[in-house]
């Protein structure tokens, strides 16, 4: 029997239990899963060199963990809902035994391809059936898979695909989201001129949009799958075989390849899925995130299926045909769990709402939350506009590196407190250091939010740089997991996140580096350089602003202005775009020639007279000259 908490003191003593024995409390929680051969130690390693382990010496393989496991019991209970895009197309819907098929027949055709454990396989697909099927597919032989976001441009599949020496592509012909064309499979070419180590391209089609076929690269998914054996033999795999790599940005460098190994991540995401959403058996769950963020990863394919539930996948997005299209499959569906981002939540407050006004919705019996902070008045609309004044709503905290939800309210369970991500979960030790690195004893506090134990679910490293993750995660507070954010702590010790204290960015939940943005905007060839901060946004969050610096001949600014935002759609993705874009002669600067994004962040607030410490500031008249254009082209705030 899966370890379900179902009381606010069977709480407290498991989270208890969880920090006295680690060992023994996720040796407990392991035991629902099936094991080809049992671990001989639960946990191992530590933060000093981040070689933690968890179930060594156990052999599994987590494709079987989701499908197999549950064919016995619920072969022909749903797995997979699909809705596309067009509400008009047929949708599908896959039961566990159709989805086991499904799954095997596509490792046998991985296979066939020359695709074995531990080779990458890349996938860039729209959020379609065969996106899980090629994820579990690629986990039951043991292939590592890298899902790249359907939104992300060549240049940054590219990039994945050369870090993570991917072997094969699986991507489609082309989608529509809403009513504008993605032409996936011309993206996919272009990156591919860049790399050299994939062979093989399978494509779904989707979209029957015209493409290119290379000779004896490309081929058709349909036509391999008819032909390929029903019967594939789960690899077996090492508790700590590399299951995915999943790139993140971070505040320096390009995106980090963070990999996620097997055991661990399977017991973690099992274990979260079932406690936080509080699942009954044959609920329908409707993640809204794409498998292409670890959302996705976590809670669309591996937490649900690894608990026989019934997952919706939906292609398209929220506002197509009208803002009502995500009401209307709540009640196709009987969906009873929603899990989304303060970022759509805002969205359909915005638009008004009167799309509510068909809706029943009466099926949902929890909302939960992710990606970014949600504001109280958010959160209250969710409440009550959604969940009608009876849904728990959970909001959870976590991230690509944790691999699971770390702090959330388990629904119904732990008490709920707007814009509160709430207590820890069983295992999950929060620590609240000050600008000192020393950690806070006091319950009521606020600093930078560390973790101060491994757990099952954490990400063991980031590909093919062992050292940079040392650095980056465990180096600044030695024997802490630095997250990156800050938060706040009540007198109830329920936490608050107040967003990242590095240069990491979240505009519409999607995580962005400032530095992989400045260097999109520098490669511009009348851009000298440029610096990169937000404004808060009323719904996505933050919103992205560029100040470019160029030389002085340039003199069609507007001009200079719009190519910089479609250089940064065009090189990272869509979801990457500044919102505006300033042409300037120079930033601020320290005197050792450190660019004070400070002042300029307080500059598009409005501020001019208290800019902070600007002791060190060396060039005070470009502070004036920004003041003065701003002035006259003032920052957008809608
Ligand atoms: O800043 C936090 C924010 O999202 C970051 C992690 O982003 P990513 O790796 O893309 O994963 C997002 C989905 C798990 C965190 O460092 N974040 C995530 N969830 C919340 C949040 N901020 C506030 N409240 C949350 N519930």
């Amino acid at each position: 029997m899966a370890l379900r908490i179902t009381s606010l003191q069977e709480y407290h003593r498991l989270y208890e239990q969880s920090l006295r024995d680690p060992d023994a409390f996720w040796a407990e929680v392991a035991s629902d899963f099936h094991w080809q051969q049992p671990w001989t130690k639960v946990s191992e390693g530590g933060f000093a060199r981040a070689d933690f382990r968890w179930f060594s010496g156990a052999r599994l393989n987590i494709s079987e963990n989701c499908l197999d496991r549950h064919l016995k019991s619920f072969g022909s209970r749903t797995a997979l809902i699909w809705e596309p895009n067009d509400p008009n197309e047929i949708n599908r819907t896959f039961t566990y035994r159709q989805l086991y098929e499904e799954v095997c027949r596509c490792g046998s055709m991985l296979r066939q391809m020359g695709i074995g454990k531990g080779d990458t396989v890349c996938i860039y697909l729209p959020m379609i059936p065969e996106l899980v099927i090629s994820v579990l597919a690629c986990a039951r032989i043991g292939a590592v898979h890298s899902v790249v976001f359907g939104g992300f441009s060549s240049q940054s599949l590219a990039d994945r695909i050369r870090d993570s020496q991917s072997k094969l592509l699986i991507t489609a012909d082309g989608y529509f989201r809403g009513n504008k064309p993605v032409y996936l499979k011309q993206m996919a070419d272009e990156a591919l001129e860049q790399c050299t180590s994939v062979k093989h391209v399978l494509v779904v089609n989707r979209s029957n949009f015209p493409i290119a076929i290379h000779a004896g690269r490309d081929s058709y998914w349909d036509q391999h799958m008819a032909k390929s054996s029903p019967v594939c033999e789960a690899e077996s795999m090492d508790a700590e075989d590399p299951l995915f790599i999943l790139y993140t940005s971070g505040s320096t460098g390009k995106p980090k390849g963070l990999l996620h190994t097997t055991a661990g991540y399977m017991v973690y995401t099992g274990f979260t899925f079932l406690n936080v959403f509080q699942y009954r058996e044959n609920e329908v769950f409707w993640c809204t995130a794409d498998v292409g963020w670890i959302t996705g990863h976590s809670y669309v394919v591996y937490g649900p299926l690894l608990n026989a539930a019934t997952v919706l996948i939906f292609e398209g997005v929220p506002q197509y045909p009208t803002w009502s299209r995500w009401w209307e499959i709540i009640d196709k569906y009987q969906v009873n769990i929603l899990y989304t981002a303060p970022t759509a939540i805002r969205s359909f407050e915005a638009h008004g709402d009167h799309h509510l006004q068909q809706a029943s919705l009466r099926t949902l019996r929890v909302l939960g939350s992710v990606g970014e902070p949600i504001n109280e008045e958010a959160w209250h609309w969710y409440y009550e506009k959604i969940g009608k004044g009876n849904c728990p709503i959970v909001d959870t905290w976590w991230q690509t590196e944790t691999g699971g939800i770390a702090l959330s309210a388990l629904a119904g369970v732990t008490p709920h407190k707007p814009a509160h991500v709430g207590w820890p979960l069983p295992g999950i030790v929060p620590v609240v250091m000050d600008e000192n690195g020393n950690a806070v004893t006091d319950t009521q506090t606020e600093g930078s939010l560390c973790l101060a134990r491994s757990w099952p679910g954490q990400a063991r490293s980031i590909y093919g740089d062992h050292e940079r993750f040392i650095q980056t995660y465990f180096s600044r507070f030695p024997g802490f997991y630095f997250t990156g954010d800050g938060c706040r702590r009540d007198a109830q010790g329920y936490y608050r996140i107040t967003g990242r204290i590095d240069d990491v960015i979240k505009v519409s939940g999607h995580r962005l580096g400032t530095a992989e943005l400045e260097n999109a905007i520098n490669q511009h060839p009348d851009v000298v350089e440029s610096a990169v901060v937000t404004l808060p946004h009323p719904i996505t969050g933050e919103s992205i602003v560029a100040f470019v610096v160029s030389p002085d001949e340039v003199t069609d600014r507007n001009k200079l202005e719009k190519e910089v935002m479609d250089l940064v759609a065009r090189t990272i993705g869509p979801i990457a775009r500044p919102r505006q874009v300033f042409a300037v002669s120079g930033l601020p600067k320290t005197r050792s020639g450190k660019i004070m994004r400070r002042i300029l962040r307080r500059l598009i607030q409005g501020e001019r007279q208290d800019l902070g410490d600007s002791s060190t500031l060396l060039n005070p008249e470009i502070v004036d000259e920004i003041a003065k254009l701003l002035e006259h082209q003032p920052v957008r705030t809608d």
